[in-house]
């Protein structure tokens, strides 16, 4: 006999289960995020899949000599911005989720992306949940889309979409999105945990029993309201998510998980009356806006993935008018700031105990390698002392908790870059310098510690 369905609690914000209610998630520790769901036997949920794909065989392991190979499966989504992040373009039968706080531009890259799928001949089918065909013909128009080939669905039962696919099988399936689109088989409402994790199983099940590949979008808001598409990362193959805030142009799509790709491999685009541009030159946009005659101004070189980047970094540090001086970041880690911050005052002797220090990196963009400790450092100490940093100086490098300076990764790559973007002289780690300075045409400043940047940082005369 079949099991009664129990009810269980699931908290909303990390997935997390607890048999009672309890005001705060054991787990993630958040507040009020645990809601009633109805838990079913996973065989009545699998039963039901069955039914649907009408695919699923008896399991049997089969030897590894056997497996058939796959050649390169992939294909252009027609934007190479877009192409870069999935990791060279769309692996048939893949799962990829986009996510990203609403109105960042989940919609309309995916409207873009079929724009470019049908002109080059390939079928796609839209399934929507949020707009109306209205709407998204509206939209699809003032995105130049034509012709045929993009089928629309606006529906939200998931045994719907499923056999509507399964009918027409196009190339390439879209669901926006995964919160709106619910199975009857679960009695939580539509964008809990457990319809979200049904919904994005069952659409996996389909990508890889049919091959075709299937993009779900998600929200995330801050505050973790809506089923967080966190819950779903280990199910898909790609994590795809949105950064940068909307009061920015500039729209930045990471890669966070990729099975088939690079992770943090970053597209940068700009959103325009006509949809997201692409952005061929990211460095250039970055530093467009940089004072050249300003204090507490630093370029780092910064690695996205494969590709490297110039950054601004900027530090303000004043005195402190409260008891406790204040330490904010934006982009870069507040932790390691602070201890930049101690090994700056310990290996240099500057006292910043009694500033705030103020941290940002400009253009919204996220760091997060330690080679661009030097950026902050440098940043910190030209605002501190009050002096400028040449403008056509760029630096990077990690530092060690004794002030030295450590070598990074790819340090051709990144002195390569600043060189095609006009800069003059570069500040890096000693360990890294080697042979960069004929290569390229530019002074190779090597640097052991923090008391050899300061000695080069503000010399105009290199
Ligand atoms: P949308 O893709 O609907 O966001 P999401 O699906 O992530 O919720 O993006 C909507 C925002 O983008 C909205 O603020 C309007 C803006 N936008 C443009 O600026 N230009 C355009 O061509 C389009 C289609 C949208
Ligand atoms: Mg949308």
């Amino acid at each position: 006999m079949a099991k009664q369905p129990a009810s269980i609690y699931v908290c909303q914000n990390c997935g997390g289960q607890s048999r009672k209610w309890l005001g705060q998630c054991t787990e993630c520790g958040e507040w009020n995020s645990l809601v009633e769901e109805i838990f079913r036997a996973s065989s009545q949920i699998r039963s039901a899949a069955a039914t649907v794909g009408g695919r699923l065989r008896a399991p049997e392991a089969i030897p590894f000599t056997e497996i058939e190979g796959q050649d390169d499966a992939r294909f252009s989504t027609g934007i190479e911005e877009f192409d870069r992040v999935l990791g060279g373009g769309i692996v048939a039968g893949s799962l990829v989720l986009i996510g990203g706080s609403p109105g960042i531009g989940k919609s309309t890259i995916m409207l873009q992306m079929a724009e470019k799928l049908v002109s080059s001949g390939s079928s796609v089918l839209y399934i929507s949940g949020e707009e109306s065909e209205q709407q998204i013909k509206m939209r699809g128009e003032r995105l130049g889309i034509s012709g045929g080939g993009l089928l629309v669905l606006p529906e939200t039962d998931l045994i719907s979409v499923l056999s509507e696919a399964e009918r027409l099988r196009p190339q390439v399936i879209i669901v926006d999105s995964i919160q709106t689109v619910a199975s009857d088989k679960i009695e939580s409402a539509p964008g809990s945990v457990s319809q979200v994790r049904e919904v994005a199983g069952q659409l996996m099940l389909f990508a890889k029993h049919s091959g075709t590949p299937v993009f779900i979008t998600g929200h995330i808001t801050k505050d973790g309201a809506i089923a967080g598409p966190k819950t779903l990362e280990h199910i898909v193959d790609t994590v795809l998510y949105f950064e940068g805030d909307r009061h920015h142009n500039h729209r930045i799509i990471r890669a966070t998980k990729n099975r088939f790709g690079t992770v943090n491999e970053i597209g940068v685009f700009e959103m325009t009356g006509s949809g997201l541009e692409p952005v061929s030159n990211p460095s250039e946009l970055f530093l467009q806006e940089r004072p050249k005659e300003a204090t507490g101004s630093a370029v780092a070189v910064c690695m996205e993935g494969t590709r490297p980047m110039l950054v601004e970094v900027q530090a303000l540090v004043s005195g402190s008018k409260f008891g406790t001086a204040r330490r904010m970041t934006q982009g870069f880690d507040q932790n390691r700031t602070s201890l930049l911050i101690a090994v700056i005052e310990k290996r240099l002797g500057l006292q910043l105990a009694g500033d705030d220090v103020f941290l940002n990196v400009a253009g919204g963009l996220e760091i997060d390698e330690p080679a661009a400790d030097l950026g902050v450092i440098a940043a910190i100490i030209s605002s501190f002392r009050n002096l400028q940093i040449p403008p056509e100086t760029a630096v990077f490098g990690e530092v060690g908790l004794t002030g030295e300076i450590r070598g990074v990764l790819q340090a051709e790559a990144r002195a390569r870059e600043a060189q095609t973007l006009g800069f003059k002289k570069l500040i890096i780690p000693e360990s890294n310098k080697k042979g960069l300075e004929r290569l390229l045409g530019v002074r190779v400043v090597g640097v052991r510690s923090l008391e050899d940047v300061i000695d080069h940082l503000f010399d105009r005369n290199e």
